[in-house]
């Protein structure tokens, strides 16, 4: 099991995201990158942009990446950086194909979600391969999360989230280089950017997002909430939310 020492968890409260190196060990991640990779082979893309090919709730229709998903080790350092108790909200495999030519634009990944109240939701974004600064790596501004109530961003538009949010301008950009089994957790309102993936092999990261147990229904259309009939306001718990 992974720890995480008291500056890496001051770091994530203050920055809104912190690097733990192997979380998973390099076989493990050299396990799962294949399984990522078959399981994308096996299924169609939710996403048809360039930006990175998109599979979501991996974990509900494949045993080897539900390993990752419910794997101990993320789950015990995202409930010791967060503080708190923690739900799975949902998993998705993203992969940014050989020379993809373009970047995840700079964006929050809360205003995206169903999440009414929504206090402290918590990313693990593992690298399945080796991710240097370029091969599609994350790049942070730290502080962001503290920016609340923005609408969603255009992930697709440099401009979106800095003519949304003006003073994002002036804020220094963190970008973290993983190894493979190396992770990254960012709070789900702390603002990132992925480069394009400039390499001649996929960039493979499976991300794994947790949410309080507190956090309600907003009505907000969502692939992961719109076959289930929730009603506005009521809390997201049960089987497809598991306490981690
Ligand atoms: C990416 O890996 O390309 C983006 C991940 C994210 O936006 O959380
Ligand atoms: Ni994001």
């Amino acid at each position: 099991m992974v720890t995480v020492t008291d500056e890496q968890i001051a770091a994530f409260r203050t920055e809104g995201f912190v690097h733990i190196p192997s979380v998973i060990s390099p076989s493990e991640a050299a396990h799962f990158y294949e399984a990522a990779l078959d399981y994308t082979r096996r299924n169609p893309s939710l996403s048809n942009r360039p930006v990175f090919d998109q599979h979501v709730n991996v974990w509900t229709h494949d045993s080897a990446m539900r390993a990752l998903t419910l794997h101990p080790s993320l789950a015990a350092a995202a409930r010791t950086l967060n503080g708190t108790a923690l739900r799975l909200w949902h998993d998705q495999i993203l992969i940014k194909q050989p020379h993809n030519n373009a970047a995840t634009e700079f964006h929050q990944d809360q205003p995206y979600w169903p999440h009414a109240t929504s206090p402290n939701p918590i990313s693990a974004w593992i690298a399945l391969c080796d991710v240097p600064a370029e091969k599609g790596c994350m790049t942070f501004l730290p502080g962001s999360f503290k920016h609340t109530d923005l609408p969603a961003q255009n992930l697709g538009d440099p401009r979106s989230l800095f003519q949304i949010e003006p003073e994002f301008v002036w804020f220094p950009r963190v970008t973290v280089p993983l190894k493979a089994g190396d992770c990254t957790f960012h709070h789900g309102r702390c603002a990132h950017m992925a480069t394009p993936n400039f390499t001649d092999d996929p960039r493979v990261a499976h991300i794994v997002i947790f949410m309080e147990t507190t956090t309600t229904y907003s009505g907000r259309g969502h692939v992961v909430t719109d076959p289930l009939g929730l009603t506005t306001g009521e809390l997201i718990m049960g089987e497809l939310f598991p306490l981690v």
